[in-house]
């Protein structure tokens, strides 16, 4: 069964147990309907009261929201405040010894950094970006390891006003230079190696095949911090400095840059409709905001609990709810390096039982991942500490919710479905977890303030239990402030005159069902998620055809046990089809071209090689066709107006 239809049979319902639910912030449904009433009638003041209470301001604001240049929202922006401060400063006078971070290596190695040290080392490092000449506005990309230094490196840009870009370390020396190039980025963070389950990732070596490419000549330095003992291979002079040098001797405090609230945070590279990652600009206060707030309620945060989120900081779940949310609330938290799997898949339990973690918060693929390689595992642990679970990234089958629901959470621990976007910057539909109960498979209601709702092509609501475009319908803080370099594509991408250029298009189907609860569908561009990673088919596609071999290409996604879906891509060469040995052969050779143009992550599973690909009269690739292929499903559609039937036969062919 698909994970769809099994969604849709759904009827399991949990409330929060009593225990929790007396302790919670929010806690029991009134208290949640009294929110979103607050935030109906009140808008303005409901999100000007919460920045106000949440967040350290130099200089207050006297507006909330700007909407005079709709869509590119103003949020608070006479205010001024620095991120960092938010961050770290404030926390100093009587949390200086609470412990930050919790760090653990991919080779089992454990540091712990309490706030004030967090601060010695974000202030240090910053002024070291400073003696490099950054200041604000400029643009760093960042590409490491998920290490401290990942971390501090974020929080120093915020501090002088700098702009990061942060680079997942997975993705390939071109998709760097894209975008280092696109940000015209100044100086590149980097390490000269990362470990990643006892694999050796030549980082350093990546940016210097970046750098290469032409395009790059803004960037004039490169710092590198040093994960490995091998050293760095080759060295640049001039232009490479270490990090431990670059710090050495600078000052253990750094005056904060003040910011106005709209001024841009970061820019974070993803995925669309069409070949180009779009440059996600987040504006300063409204992005801290959402980060806080959501923190606060949907992980019910309490000074006392130790929150764990698996991601990435190359990853808007990275930024949100590793680098800003926990440590703007001054939450101590675990962040680990590596794997799930690596040096075991026992790793997150044993992880969650040694630093008693209170509240875990990873990926569907993670849970299936886990479930396969080991579903009693974590009975050989102590997690009686997890007191929350929460999941992002995709929908997740109700199967996987209920083992870990069960086996994880001890049916006494909450599930947080968290459904949130690279552009909403925070969580947007996610249970309260004290005020919610959760139904498998649904991210249930959204926070208060956020107007979700489902719409036709219209944009006129649809009925319960029907599909629809998922909107929000009135602009909320954490918002992408627009796409850098590209604000016509921001406003024809999201706020499409199809919907009176009036509510934020998501670019996800869903339904809702009687009980007004959400049930995310999918995406309706062509964007897959792959492991909770999402790429875009042109993108694959651009890259593939980029290859001297390649005529044409077609990218879709088929659903995959563990990825939640995988790419296959039916591909033309310039010269005859190959079959056998030689399709095997071209089939390795285009994902190794994959992995070299963008990322491992975007390899295909499945190539498929045809004369041609299937395709109206008019030229269209007909892509549901494809999909069909894809899925080895029997083709329904008409095939009476393709121009030459037997390539489908082709097309159905595995190379292996
Ligand atoms: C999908 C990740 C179902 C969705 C934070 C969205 C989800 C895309 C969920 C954004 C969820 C994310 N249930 N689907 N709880 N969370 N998605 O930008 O399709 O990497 O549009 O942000 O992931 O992915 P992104």
């Amino acid at each position: 069964m698909s994970t769809l239809d099994s969604i849709l049979r759904e009827t399991r319902s949990f409330d929060p147990a009593e225990d929790f639910r007396r302790k919670a912030t929010v806690s029991g449904p009134d208290a949640y309907y009294a929110l979103c009433e607050q935030a109906d009638d009140h808008y303005l003041s409901f999100w000007g009261d919460l920045a106000r209470e949440l967040i350290s301001w130099k200089k207050p604001f006297s507006r909330v929201l700007d909407d005079s240049n709709a869509p590119f929202f103003k949020w608070f922006d006479d205010g001024v405040l620095n991120i960092s401060y938010n961050c770290l400063d404030r926390h100093l006078a009587v949390n200086a010894n609470k412990i930050a971070l919790i760090f653990e290596a991919d080779g089992g190695g454990i540091t712990r950094v309490t706030y004030s040290e967090l601060h010695r080392r974000v202030c240090q490092f910053a002024n070291g970006l400073k003696s490099l000449g950054v200041g604000k506005g400029d643009r760093v990309v960042i590409y490491m390891p998920m290490v401290i230094e990942a971390i501090v490196a974020m929080q120093a840009c915020t501090r002088i006003g700098a702009i990061h870009s942060v680079v997942f370390g997975g993705f390939s020396a071109a998709a760097v230079h894209d975008r280092i190039q696109d940000a015209g980025a100044k100086v590149v963070i980097t390490a000269n190696e990362g470990l990643r389950g006892g694999k050796i990732v030549p980082l350093k070596a990546m940016v210097d095949e970046a750098l290469a490419i032409p395009g790059s000549e803004t960037v004039t330095a490169t710092v590198v911090y040093q994960r490995t003992n091998s050293g760095a291979s080759d060295w640049h002079d001039g232009r490479d400095i270490w990090w431990h040098k670059l710090i050495d001797g600078q000052p253990e405090s750094c005056e904060p840059e003040w910011m106005q609230a709209d001024d841009p945070l970061f820019i974070l590279y993803t995925s669309g409709s069409t070949g180009r990652p779009k440059g996600i600009q987040h504006s300063s206060a409204g992005y801290l905001l959402g980060a806080l707030n959501s923190f606060r309620w949907v992980f019910d945060y309490k000074p006392s609990d130790v929150f764990w989120c698996t991601a990435d900081v190359g990853w808007i779940t990275g930024h949100s709810y590793v680098c800003y949310g926990p440590l703007g609330m001054g939450a101590t938290q675990v962040i680990f390096e590596g794997v799930p799997t690596y040096p075991d898949a026992g790793r997150f339990w044993r992880m969650i039982e040694q630093h008693k973690v209170t509240t875990f918060y990873t990926a569907p693929t993670a849970i299936r991942t886990l479930i396969k390689l080991g579903a009693d595992l974590p009975k050989q642990y102590d997690l009686s500490s997890l007191r929350l679970l929460g999941t992002v990234g995709e929908p997740i089958n109700p199967e996987a919710w209920m083992w870990y629901y069960e086996m994880v959470g001890g049916e006494r621990c909450p599930i947080v479905d968290t459904w949130w976007q690279t552009e909403t910057g925070s969580a947007m539909i996610a249970p309260l977890p004290g005020a919610i109960a959760t139904k498998p498979g649904s991210c249930t209601l959204p926070l208060p303030g956020i107007m979700a709702d489902i719409v036709d092509e219209s944009g006129a609501p649809v009925e319960p239990g029907k599909g629809g475009f998922l909107v929000i319908k009135k602009p909320f803080p954490s918002l992408v402030r627009t796409i850098w370099n590209d604000p016509e594509r921001f406003k024809s991408t999201y706020f499409p005159e199809e919907f009176n250029g009036q509510y934020y298009l998501a670019g996800d189907s869903a339904n809702r069902d009687e009980s007004g609860y959400f049930w995310i569908m999918g995406r309706i561009d062509d964007v897959l998620n792959v492991s909770g990673h999402r790429l875009g088919t042109m993108e694959i596609e651009s890259a593939l055809v980029a290859n001297p071999l390649v005529a044409e290409a077609a990218v879709v996604g088929k659903p995959h046990e563990i990825k939640g879906e995988a790419v296959v891509a039916f591909v033309v060469l310039k010269g005859p089809r190959p079959t056998g040995e030689e399709a095997r052969r071209m089939t390795a050779e285009l994902k190794n071209w994959v992995a070299h143009e963008i990322g491992k992550l975007a390899q295909p599973d499945d190539i498929r090689f045809g004369d041609n690909l299937p395709k109206t009269r008019s030229g269209k690739i007909m892509r549901r066709l494809l999909r069909s292929i894809a899925r080895g499903e029997e083709i329904a559609q008409d095939v009476s107006t393709l121009e030459n039937p037997q390539i489908l036969s082709q097309l159905q062919e595995r190379a292996s």
